[in-house]
């Protein structure tokens, strides 16, 4: 019964009142230094995602990192290239400044609100952060207004869609979860809904997304995105697995690949698109700032 109403709650979570969360969202960030230490425990370089976007860098370009963290990415990047990295925490800030090099300018800012003028960098980058703000349409608009004509935004973040493939089930538990994947799947994208929110689970002991607030859904993101006059070169939900099973999932991996059913059902989100010539990109959903 337990595992049934889990599974419910995961795939159908309450619509919760965002305001209601802005002032212990705030303080989880202004004062856990355990999470920070746990997001900032290194390893960032060697993951697929950062593995891509080293081949999208060139060496006289300036690009922008939305929610650094540690700045683990953002270091090894600005040692190539001039990077702004932003984030909202300044405690995790502190960790990023820690030997930073001088290609690499940290800013506190929340991504909602980027404070950089329009089409000032080449390629705009965020690996999961979407999930832990409450309107991840707007942080992607932000991250297309700041990027030139041309430049990239490349994306990694949890999927809503994720199974938890590698995560040990019984197999009533994956039956009732591949049907409630299907009907959630199916809602969505009749409702073209780019993200649900959730409640996050601050009082406990400190995990791995457990500010997570809300859920992409990869199809109608890149739909969203392609409206805004973005072209998307590639999106898929399965680099993650594919990594883990020691596959190089790189850009021209990711380019060749097409897999109908695991780009919307695999672990975390990878996407990469251009920025048109006539781009603009309007949230879907009220604005919420923290
Ligand atoms: C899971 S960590 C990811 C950090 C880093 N991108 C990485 O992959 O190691 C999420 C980060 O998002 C930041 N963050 C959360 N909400 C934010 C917001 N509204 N604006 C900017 N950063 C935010 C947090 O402070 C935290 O550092």
């Amino acid at each position: 019964m337990t595992t049934l109403l889990r599974l419910f709650r995961q795939w159908f979570p309450l619509w919760p009142d965002p305001l209601k969360w802005f002032e212990p969202l705030a303080r989880f960030y202004r004062e856990n230094a355990d999470y920070h230490r746990m997001t900032s425990s290194g390893g960032k370089v060697d993951e697929p995602q950062t593995g891509v976007l080293s081949a999208l860098i060139r060496p006289a370009g300036r690009y922008l990192e939305v929610g650094c963290g540690g700045g683990e990415v953002a270091r090894d990047l600005a040692r190539q290239a001039a990077v702004v990295a932003c984030d909202y925490s300044s405690l995790a800030l502190q960790r990023a400044a820690n030997a930073k090099p001088d290609s690499l300018h940290l800013l506190q800012a929340n991504a909602g609100k980027i404070p950089l003028g329009d089409a000032t960098v080449d390629g705009a980058y965020s690996f999961e952060v979407l999930e832990h703000v409450w309107n991840p349409a707007e942080v992607v608009a932000e991250m297309i207004r700041v990027v030139r004509p041309g430049g990239f935004i490349l994306l990694s973040v949890p999927n809503q869609f994720s199974l938890d493939w590698h995560l040990p089930k019984r197999w009533y538990a994956r039956l009732l979860d591949l049907c409630l994947a299907g009907i959630r799947w199916t809602a969505d994208r009749c409702r073209g809904r780019v993200f649900v929110n959730r409640e996050p689970d601050l009082n406990g002991p400190v995990y791995a997304d457990c500010d997570m607030v809300s859920c992409v859904i990869p199809r109608n993101l890149v739909r969203l995105m392609e409206r805004s006059g973005c072209r998307v070169e590639f999106w898929d939900t399965g680099y993650m697995r594919a990594h883990k099973i020691g596959q190089q999932p790189g850009l021209d991996y990711q380019r060749r690949m097409t897999r109908p059913f695991w780009r919307n059902f695999g672990d975390h989100l990878l996407l990469l698109a251009r920025k048109g010539k006539c781009s603009v990109f309007r949230s879907q959903c009220s604005v919420v700032r923290m």
